[in-house]
C-alpha cells in the first residue's frame, strides 16, 4: 500500500479540502426526504455559504446528470463554505477551526506530488466540568481509500493534538444512520453519550438566533 501522511493543513490545501467537502455534501440527500423529518438544512443556512450543510443530509448515491444532482450542486454553494470563508476562517489571525489532511505520498519515480484524499476538521471547545476539549467537526476519506486505516490515523492524530494541548476530552457527533462510523469510533475507544448518558444535541438556527438577538 502507498504510504499515507497525516499533517496539519496549510492555506494552500483549502482548494482540495473544499472539493472533498463538496463531494461529501453531494453524496447526500436532504433529511426532508427521509420520511417524518420535516426540516431541510439548506433553507436554514446563510446566503454567505456558511457552515452547516452536513448535518441535515443523509447518505444516498446520486446518479450523475439527474435533475436532483444538478439542484444539489447548485445548492452546494450555500450548503458548504466558500473558498474565501474557508481560508479566512482557518488561516486568518484568529482561526475558527484547524484541519488535518491525509495525503498519499508518491512512490519514488512517480511524476506527481502527494494527493490529498481525506481531512479531519476540528476546533477547541471548553467545558465547565472538564476544561479544555477538542471537537472533531467532520472527518472524510475518499471512498476509494476507505478501509485502509486512513480515518483511524486522522482520529489518532486529533487525539495526539488534543493531548499536546492539554485537553481532557475529544468529542464528536454522528448521525444515527451512520452505523459504520459509530462502530469505528467505538472500536477506537469512544463512548456513545446518547446511549450512556442520554444527551440530546441542540442548535439554534440563524432565524432563531435573530429572534433571540432581536436582529
Ligand atoms: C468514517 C470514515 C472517515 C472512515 O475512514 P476510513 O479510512 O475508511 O477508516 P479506517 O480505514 O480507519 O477504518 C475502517 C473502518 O471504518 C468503518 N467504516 C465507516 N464508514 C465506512 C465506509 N463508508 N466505508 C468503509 N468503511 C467504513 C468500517 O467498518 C471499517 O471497519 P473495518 O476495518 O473493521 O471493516 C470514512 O468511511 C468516511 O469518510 N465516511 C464518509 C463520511 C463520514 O461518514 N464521516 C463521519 C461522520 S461525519
Amino acid at each position: 500500500m502507498a504510504s499515507v501522511r497525516i499533517r496539519e493543513a496549510k492555506e494552500g490545501d483549502c482548494g482540495n479540502i473544499l472539493r472533498l467537502i463538496r463531494v461529501k455534501a453531494a453524496g447526500r440527500k436532504p433529511v426532508s426526504q427521509r420520511g417524518s423529518v420535516k426540516k431541510v438544512g439548506a433553507q436554514h443556512l446563510g446566503p454567505d455559504g456558511g457552515w452547516g450543510g452536513s448535518e441535515g443530509w443523509a447518505p444516498q448515491a446520486v446518479a450523475p446528470g439527474c435533475a436532483h444532482t444538478q439542484a444539489l450542486f447548485l445548492s452546494l454553494s450555500v450548503t458548504t463554505p466558500m473558498s474565501a470563508a474557508l481560508r479566512a476562517d482557518g488561516f486568518g489571525e484568529n482561526p475558527f477551526y484547524h484541519c488535518l489532511v491525509a495525503e498519499i505520498l508518491p512512490v519514488p519515480g512517480e511524476p506527481h506530488g502527494p494527493c490529498v484524499v481525506g481531512y479531519g476538521l476540528y476546533y477547541f471547545i471548553y467545558s465547565t466540568w472538564t476544561g479544555r476539549n477538542v471537537y472533531l467537526e467532520d472527518i472524510y476519506v475518499k471512498p476509494e481509500y476507505r478501509g485502509q486505516g486512513i480515518g483511524s490515523k486522522i482520529i489518532k492524530k486529533v487525539a495526539e493534538v488534543a493531548l499536546d494541548k492539554g485537553c481532557s476530552q475529544f468529542r464528536l457527533a454522528v448521525l444515527d444512520w451512520n452505523k459504520r462510523a459509530m462502530d469505528l469510533y467505538k472500536a477506537l475507544g469512544a463512548q456513545d453519550l446518547t446511549e450512556a448518558e442520554g444527551w440530546h444535541s441542540f442548535r439554534f438556527e440563524r432565524e432563531a438566533m435573530r429572534e433571540l438577538a432581536g436582529k
